[in-house]
């Protein structure tokens, strides 16, 4: 797929942008010695391991292994597509994409306007709240000011079933493929005659992580069926993977170092307004694992809150169940019940911020929240039922990632019911684990000894400026000898443009089998004991490994005849018939 951008608006894209603005608005970061630190982002720490260079426009975490460019930062964290993540920087930086690239996808090429077009549809929504007076009444009356209408977004779609298709002529069809719009599936309707679906509701946009307009909710001011109506699956929207509320929450709660997930648009809503500015919301759906996935990427504690009624018990469990299985050291989850009839709108609209943070203070940890749940229909008291506690407790506590917040579950367990639990079993029937989601520690970096080659090639992508100093043989190395493709490529780049970034150097390489290697080999230390090198020992290794590969490779050629030699003899060897 990279192939279908012009390297060269790649390596302008990567060249003009800086790593440590991109990494900053995410993450902040400190600035030590020659590079940036934070917390790593891609796994849960309390001391700085995650370091970024300006120089060499690249990111490594020490303790998990990430490393990479600023698109791959992007990719990693805001889980963009490598093309998305282009365009974003790309974007940022004022370019256009060349027309070459843009029709590599069609679906993303159709996608773009879509974007476009919704942000003015949310344009259009907020210019009529203006003029819509019982509208602004309705949300004075449930205390929103200005300033929070307008950070949501807030809008009014106005009544009658053409405004959005007269106000935009000529986009009818982008409109119902946004799902603004749609067509009678009555028999015997006027056929194809498209109407608003939102009409005479308050609109609330949906932003994705990037704050894009994906969706609307529309609620109605008054008592009509249904209360909120919310944009059909589109190729922008897909209610299962996004959160409301989470481009707008997520510097506050990575401060805050928890997010809060609540039900409802106006529980967000209404929160902000308060000053409780990290709550998010699910559409409409129980939160699944990918929302916990998501949100676990910004902040290591999670609190769930629901209303005290069944409905919100039923999704309560369902979002215990969908975050267990990413739950690993370093991450908690919480879980707020509030009295049945409340919500945090309410609440926080009736008792201030203080109310709201009292009832917060009642949250229980979700390994409570698991057996409290199990317990309540088993009587505790026999053998029978502690038996049957630990039946059923078992098979979600097996979903855990492996770790000590795992043996403590199980070690609750024990204490619940007496004995030592064997917790084998259940690890056996373990589930399949949602893919991509947590990443297991990888190998330390270091661990197995370096070849020449390999040495070469980290020596080469860390400190480019020995290609300029190198003296004597300019003979590419024999490419019979694993690597040297690249090396070979790499020095003859770095010869022409001297000044290549390593993250440059590497975006070059993304479509490259080697490339996970070769990020690897970016962010290695030379010598086992990790000490630095200077450019000065940095040329000598290198003369050094160039020198061993050089001889290696006339081996190989000597090899290399030699069998020649032998099979010419054999074959003589065996003669005729
Ligand atoms: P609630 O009815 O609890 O919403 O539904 P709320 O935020 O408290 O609504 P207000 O306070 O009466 O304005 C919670 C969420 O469920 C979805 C919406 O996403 C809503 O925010 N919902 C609810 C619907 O999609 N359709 C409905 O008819 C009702
Ligand atoms: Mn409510």
């Amino acid at each position: 797929m990279a192939g279908k951008i012009p390297q060269h608006f790649i390596d302008e894209v990567v060249s003009r942008t800086d790593i440590v603005d991109v990494i900053n608005t995410r993450v902040t970061l400190k600035k030590r010695g020659n590079s940036h630190v934070a917390c790593c982002p891609f796994h849960n720490e309390n001391t700085p391991s995650f370091n970024v260079s300006q120089q060499k426009q690249f990111y490594h975490c020490f303790g998990c292994g990430e490393s990479g460019s600023a698109i791959s930062f992007l990719m990693n964290y805001e889980n963009m597509h490598f093309v998305d993540a282009i365009e974003y920087l790309a974007e940022n930086l004022g370019l256009e994409i060349p027309q070459e690239a843009a029709d590599f996808s069609q679906q993303r090429n159709e996608s773009k306007p879509l974007y476009a077009l919704l942000e003015q549809v949310s344009e259009f929504y907020q210019q009529q709240l203006k003029s819509h007076e019982p509208a602004i009444a309705y949300l004075k009356n449930r205390g929103l000011s200005g300033d929070t209408a307008k950070r949501f977004g807030i809008g009014y779609a106005p009544d009658g079933w053409d405004a959005l298709n007269q106000h935009f002529p000529e986009r009818e069809v982008m409109l119902l493929k946004t799902g603004m719009l749609k067509t009678s599936d009555k028999a015997g309707a006027a056929k194809d005659r498209a109407y608003q679906r939102f009409r005479d509701r308050i609109m609330f946009p949906i932003r994705d992580s990037r704050g894009r307009v994906i969706a609307f909710g529309g609620r109605v001011m008054g008592q009509d069926e249904p209360k909120y109506l919310n944009s059909p699956e589109t190729p922008l929207f897909h209610k299962g993977s996004e959160l409301y509320g989470l481009y707008e929450a997520r510097k506050a709660a990575q401060d805050a170092g928890h997010v809060i997930v609540v039900e409802g648009y106006m529980d967000v809503i209404a929160l902000a307004q308060h000053g409780i500015d990290h709550a998010v919301a699910t559409l409409g759906t129980a939160a699944n694992q990918q929302h916990s996935d998501i949100l676990f990427k910004i902040v290591p504690n999670i609190v769930f809150c629901f209303d005290g009624d069944k409905a919100g018990r039923r999704a309560a469990w369902r979002a215990l169940e969908a975050t267990l299985p990413v739950l690993q050291d370093g991450r908690d989850a919480h879980f707020l019940f509030l009295p049945d009839g409340e919500d945090p709108d309410t609440i926080v609209t009736h008792q201030g911020p203080a109310g709201f943070y009292d009832k917060l203070s009642e949250r229980v940890p979700i390994i409570d929240y698991l057996y409290e749940h199990l317990a309540e229909d088993i009587d505790m008291t026999s053998i029978g039922g502690k038996a049957q506690l630990a039946e059923k407790a078992k098979p979600l506590v097996a979903t855990i990632q492996p770790g000590v917040y795992k043996q403590l579950a199980y070690r609750r367990l024990e204490a619940l019911i007496g004995i030592p639990v064997d917790d084998s079993r259940a690890a056996q029937h373990r589930p399949q684990l949602y893919t991509d989601s947590v990443k297991p520690a990888r190998r330390k970096l270091g661990e197995e000894a370096l070849t020449q080659m390999s040495r070469a090639v980290l020596i080469v992508l860390q400190h480019t400026r020995v290609v300029a100093c190198l003296e004597g043989e300019k003979q590419p190395i024999d490419s019979d000898i694993p690597g040297a493709t690249i090396l070979n490529q790499l020095i003859d780049d770095i010869q022409q443009e001297p000044n290549l970034s390593t993250a440059i150097i590497l975006e070059r390489l993304r479509d490259r089998d080697e490339y996970s290697y070769l990020t690897q080999l970016a962010v290695r230390p030379l010598y086992p004991d990790g000490r630095d090198l200077d450019d000065d020992s940095a040329l000598a290794e290198f003369n050094h490994a160039l020198a061993q590969l050089r001889k290696q490779g006339s081996r190989v050629h000597t090899d290399k005849v030699d069998q020649t030699k032998r099979r010419g003899l054999l074959a003589r060897n065996r003669g005729p018939g």
